[in-house]
């Protein structure tokens, strides 16, 4: 699955642009401001419906023009399809394949499977639990149908039982038995989000240990630990141990919406032990194991969107990256760079097709072309 093709009309700062593809790399190089993460944006639309960045549609229309539309053609073993999304200022967002309009968003995300790597995953490791876990909900809900469901059923469950802990405080009367209500449930949805959990990261652990050692050249080693109040005790265990805390903070506080992921290099914690290079080798890992899951689950290589790349990596780690992802193992790839020439010197030692496109104050011309086999 690739590519082909990509027109924009009033995206952000590209009055008109149409671009043809190549179905393996594809370079965007430009100085600063000049449009190329906007591109790679626009191609983030067509997969997920939405900006990587901005969650407020409407800010990406060009200033001052009324809509915007993007418009993209992928093949998929011989097939096309023809997406489309336009947003009118003040309407509703329409997309559409083939020329029909989706009802539900939900119902085409997943048929062109994308991964992004940009410098904004730092917050992975910068943020609170909540990013991680976000990270962590979203790669299982692609292949568990049961995890997503059981999810919402434990947040439902989560905001009752701590309405009613508030309802204990406001009223100063304390009744077990309707608290007991809540318990059962949040501990039976509890235990199977902690186990899928649990399973998942024992078997995401070896794809991403494998990709940092391969950009790092097995300099460092590093690690992830699922960290779970449900590790330490059974849930029921731990939530009675807590009635007296939780009654007088008037919400759960134990549970597996406080699950984190401990990352760490050759055993000491990422945020605090690790150079920015380090740093970033680690999250670009972590995302090439979501790509590989992805793959594994939709037998279809992902699109990878690769942002700012030389961005804390020094040119021996950028070069085994590039060398990683121009293999077999990956499909269609966008590569941003400031530097004119360097992304393609590298290419042009592979044995790959590969584009490198200009980009100049939104405006993208190609420049290069390499096609290996017609
Ligand atoms: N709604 C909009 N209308 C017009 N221009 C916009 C809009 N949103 C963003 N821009 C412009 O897009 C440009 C930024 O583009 P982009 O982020 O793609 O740059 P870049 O080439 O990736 O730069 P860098 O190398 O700094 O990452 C800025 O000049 C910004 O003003
Ligand atoms: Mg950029």
């Amino acid at each position: 699955m690739f590519l082909r093709s990509i027109s924009l009309i009033n995206f952000k700062n590209y009055p008109e642009t149409e671009l043809q593809f190549s179905p393996k790399i594809n370079c965007l190089t430009g100085n600063n401001g000049e449009g190329k993460t906007n591109i790679l944006d626009a191609i983030h639309y067509l997969s997920f419906c939405k900006s990587f960045f901005n969650p407020i549609d409407s800010q990406n229309i060009s200033h001052q023009a009324p809509f915007f539309v993007i418009q993209g053609n992928f093949e998929n073993n011989e097939q096309q399809d023809d997406v489309y999304c336009g947003l009118k200022r003040n309407q509703k967002k329409i997309f559409k394949r083939n020329k029909k309009e989706y009802q539900r968003l939900a119902d085409h995300i997943g048929l062109f499977p994308l991964v992004m790597i940009s410098p904004a995953d730092s917050e992975l490791i910068t943020e609170g639990s909540e990013s991680r876990r976000k990270f962590l909900d979203s790669i299982i809900a692609q292949f568990d149908k049961n995890y997503l469901d059981n999810l919402i059923q434990y947040n439902k469950v989560l905001s009752q039982r701590n309405a009613l802990l508030k309802h204990f405080g406001d009223s100063g009367k304390f009744d077990s038995t309707s608290l007991e209500i809540w318990d059962v449930q949040l501990i039976e949805y509890g235990i199977k989000i902690f186990q899928t959990r649990q399973q998942f990261i024992q078997d995401f652990i070896p794809f991403f240990q494998k990709h940092y050692e391969l950009i790092s050249g097995g300099k460092e080693f590093v690690g992830i630990e699922y960290v779970s109040h449900l590790n330490k005790q059974p849930f029921d265990e731990a939530l009675s141990n807590v009635l007296n805390r939780d009654k007088a903070m008037e919400y759960t506080t134990v549970g597996i919406h406080k699950d984190d992921l401990e990352f760490t290099i050759n055993q000491y914690p990422i945020k605090k032990y690790a150079s920015q290079g380090q740093q970033k080798s680690f999250l670009i890992a972590l995302k090439l194991a979501q790509f590989d899951f992805i793959k594994k689950i939709k037998k279809v290589s992902p699109i990878l969107l690769l942002d700012d790349i030389y961005d804390k990596l020094d040119d021996l780690r950028v070069k085994q990256l590039m060398e990683l992802v121009s293999s077999n193992n990956f499909g269609q790839l966008f590569i941003t760079d400031t530097h004119p020439t360097r992304l393609s010197e590298l290419f042009q030692l592979s044995n790959t097709d590969f584009k490198t496109f200009k980009i100049n104050n939104g405006c993208a011309v190609e420049i290069e072309t390499k096609i290996i086999n017609q």
